[in-house]
């Protein structure tokens, strides 16, 4: 049986969308829209190219598809749209699952992995309302230990520090991370993302209103953050050359609040949610933790088992 899944949107504040089509468990084929569109991060489109190559690579067609699943439980009329998609398209629609974001993004990673049991962090702006996810995975289950909503989102941090520094969130941040080991670990960060070895918050009075728990992720091109920070210097404007301050900046986006690396940040924050974390194998998943979301700091990807690395 083949089932096809797919991420990406209509509207302009979707992005990256990609196929990817199963046989019995195994991977046939996987592509980003971006790569067949020849537009970067495809935004607003679902990924009607990336479907045709992967029903292509597979020599089926699209009634050959038991299911297409969605990575958005909480999209609404989402099936619906989907359904009405497919059968605008492909002259077919399969039946439609929505699925939670963060458990997709849970199960990518640790299905892929082979880890069990395993811890398994997921970070995002947001997806499905969530922005941070600690979960379990044990056999052929993913159990949730922790959901955390808007605004405390790793995400959302990353974002207003790209923006902060000049640079445009969901796309420019590599250049935040290119430019950290060029920095100092000087920056105070904990005015704006706060831990106490517990949990971590992000101060909302530094965040625009529509940073909300209740509202879609603003565009790319909408500041996201009021005022300086409560970061010393200014933000730059992106027709400014960077500065010592900046890359400064860039540096301890990553850090651990107030301290020097290592810890990274990542490490600290695993613990922080669940403290069996570090005893545990442990893998990250989600757009902020990608490794070039943590430059030096890539040890998030560090498994341990048993005590042992
Ligand atoms: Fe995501």
């Amino acid at each position: 049986m083949y089932f096809l899944g797919i991420s990406g949107g209509v509207m302009i504040g979707n992005q990256d969308g990609g196929a990817a089509l199963m046989k019995d468990g195994k991977l046939i084929a996987a592509v980003e829209e971006e790569r067949l569109l020849g537009d970067k991060h495809a935004s607003g489109n679902l990924p009607r190219r990336a479907i045709a190559y992967c029903l292509q690579e597979a020599g089926i067609t699209i009634q050959d598809v038991e299911s297409v699943s969605f990575p958005g439980k909480t999209y609404r009329d989402f099936d619906a749209i989907l359904k009405d998609y497919f059968e605008f398209h492909f002259g077919h629609a399969p039946k439609i699952e929505l699925v939670d974001h963060h458990t997709a993004h849970a199960a990518a990673t640790y299905f892929a992995w082979d880890r069990d049991p395993a811890l398994i962090l997921t970070m995002d702006f947001s997806g499905d309302r969530v922005c941070t996810m600690a979960s379990v995975g044990e056999g052929n289950e993913i159990r949730d230990v922790l959901r955390m909503g808007k605004p405390n989102s790793l995400g959302v941090y990353y974002s207003v520090l790209t923006q902060y520094l000049g640079f445009m969130k969901d796309s420019d941040e590599y250049k935040v991370m290119g430019l950290s080991p060029y920095g100092k670990p000087t920056v105070d960060m904990s005015g704006l993302l706060a831990t106490d070895g517990e949990t971590y918050s992000l101060n909302p009075e530094y965040l625009k209103s529509h940073v909300s728990p209740d509202l879609p992720a603003p565009s790319k091109q909408e500041r996201l953050y009021m005022g300086d920070l409560g970061l010393p210097g200014k933000a730059r404007l992106s027709s400014e050359p960077l500065s010592d301050y900046h890359r400064d900046v860039a540096r301890c986006v990553t850090c651990a609040p107030g301290t020097p690396l290592p810890p990274s940040r990542g490490t600290r924050m695993a613990g922080a949610i669940l403290p069996s974390a570090l005893e545990r194998s442990w893998i990250g998943a989600g757009g902020h933790s990608k490794p070039r979301r943590f430059g030096e700091n890539s040890n998030l990807l560090e498994v341990r088992f048993d005590g042992e690395c």
